[in-house]
């Protein structure tokens, strides 16, 4: 069939962290230029685009099942084409190809600028694939992000890959070496998401706090961006402890649109696991960058991963992981059971049991959870900062975010999406606080 007059439709599944998220927004958008628009329902769709995470769990094998499952789409519609894109394409590239015939395109995460001359081959039947990682910037090669009104928060990307290489991680690998993007580029994207009515920027990289594309830094790129008319707020994910300069923490003490809140991973507790890991840092070394984060703005809200059945973790090495998870008081937490990478150094050694591994994340999570809770119940009483960005469930109710990325919920107030209001906290539930418009 050839063209039709109507836009053709594209609809992408996105997996995995913040920058698949901006990485499909990104596609999207240089998918439009071909003459796509982006639809919710595969059913309809004349792309299906897959954006995939590989960092744990037979990420492979998902991927491979949600193709099969697509198999009855394609074959109602022969004109339907299939895409992985993201960390298991780069990683499984040809094999994709190989095992799934389906599949007409596959491209990592380095080559997403090449999308529309790749989409432009398939429509004429060809299969494409490309897993380079090129000179160019992808970014300056992506099409302009559309003046398109959007809401009040964006992920924007401003550094990816990773040199530390941890040893249970495949970042390195399928992001590749650390890339920073010039800070006019960045300050240019910003300046067009101001204009389209976001207020809330979060700087997006897996190191991102070893970004040096701003002679200062992330400091200096953050104190350019909060000059920027129209950005009321700014965070970043995910740092290093090891990158934590004294520039930054400053920028936590003087840049006010800067938000107290701080994704800072330390996967251990144990010494021993950390060097192990490759970590590169010791665990009193970690508690010592909290402590200085905290004394240039007291009132930040400490975030972290925890991996546990590390290969050769003990109970000794897990209660040292609990230790420090009480020495901190974090107020968020993700974590997470050890899980083999193929490639990757730790996957060779000697694994600890599952359900050993099991049981000691049901402990870890348990702790976790009542810390979040019971930093989260301090609102309550507090003033706070929210960010509108839709309704709640309820009639005429409303929900943001708070400072400290806390969802609020308030109810019969006249707010709107993008507004910046204080808040009474008066109840804290599960996952939310509550509370009423000053
Ligand atoms: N197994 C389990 N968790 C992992 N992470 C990264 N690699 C692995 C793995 N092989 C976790 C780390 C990291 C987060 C993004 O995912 O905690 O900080
Ligand atoms: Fe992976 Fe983060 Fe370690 Fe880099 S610093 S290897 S992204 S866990």
């Amino acid at each position: 069939m050839g063209e039709s007059a109507t836009a053709k439709k594209l609809f992408v599944k996105t997996y995995g962290c913040q920058m698949n998220v901006y990485d499909s927004e990104r596609m999207t958008e240089a998918l439009a230029g071909q003459g796509y628009e982006r639809t919710d329902r595969p059913d309809e769709a004349d792309m299906i685009l897959l954006n995939t995470c590989h960092i744990r769990e037979k990420a492979a094998e998902k991927v491979y099942s949600e193709l099969g499952r697509l198999k009855p789409l394609k074959a109602a519609n022969p004109d339907l084409k299939i895409g992985v894109a993201g960390c298991v394409a780069q990683a499984e590239g040809e094999e994709i190809v190989r095992r799934q015939p389906l599949v007409d395109l596959v491209v990592g995460p380095q080559s997403y600028h090449r999308l529309p001359e790749m989409e432009a081959r398939v429509r004429g039947g060809a299969r494409a694939l490309d897993t380079d990682f090129p000179e160019e910037d992808k970014f300056a090669h992506l099409a302009a992000r559309p003046k398109a009104a959007r809401g009040p928060t964006a992920f924007l990307t401003v550094q990816e890959g990773c040199d530390k290489f941890c040893a249970f991680c495949v970042v390195p690998y399928t992001r590749g070496a650390e890339v920073s993007r010039p800070a006019d580029r960045v300050l240019a994207e910003a300046r067009d998401l101001a204009e389209r009515g976001v207020r809330e920027i979060t700087l997006l990289g897996q190191n991102v706090n070893a970004y040096h594309g701003h002679p200062g830094g992330l400091a200096g790129l953050i104190r350019a961006l909060a000059a920027v008319e129209g950005i009321d707020r700014l965070r970043y994910t995910t740092s290093h402890p090891n990158d934590m300069d004294d520039a930054l923490i400053a920028a936590h003490a003087e840049v006010p649109a800067l938000m107290p809140y701080l994704h800072l991973p330390v996967q251990s507790g144990s010494d021993r696991i950390l060097k192990r890991m490759n970590r590169k840092h010791t665990a009193d070394a970690y508690l010592r960058v909290i402590e200085r984060v905290r004394a240039a703005r007291p009132d930040v809200l400490i975030s972290g991963d925890f991996i546990v059945g590390f290969p050769e973790e003990t109970e000794a090495d897990f209660r040292a992981t609990l230790d420090l998870v009480a020495a901190v008081e974090y107020g968020q937490c993700y974590s997470f059971k050890y899980s083999p990478r193929p490639g990757t150094p730790a996957a060779e050694r000697p694994q600890v049991d599952p359900a050993e591994a099991d049981d000691r994340l049901q402990r870890l999570q348990t702790l976790l959870t009542a810390q979040q809770r019971a930093v989260q119940d301090r609102m309550v009483g507090r003033e706070v900062a929210v960010l509108f960005e839709k309704p709640g469930r309820e009639a005429g109710q409303m929900v943001g975010k708070s400072d400290h990325l806390h969802s609020v919920f308030v109810g019969g107030a006249d707010v709107e999406p993008g507004h910046l209001r204080r808040v009474r906290i008066t109840s804290s539930a599960a996952n939310s606080l509550a509370g009423a418009v000053l």
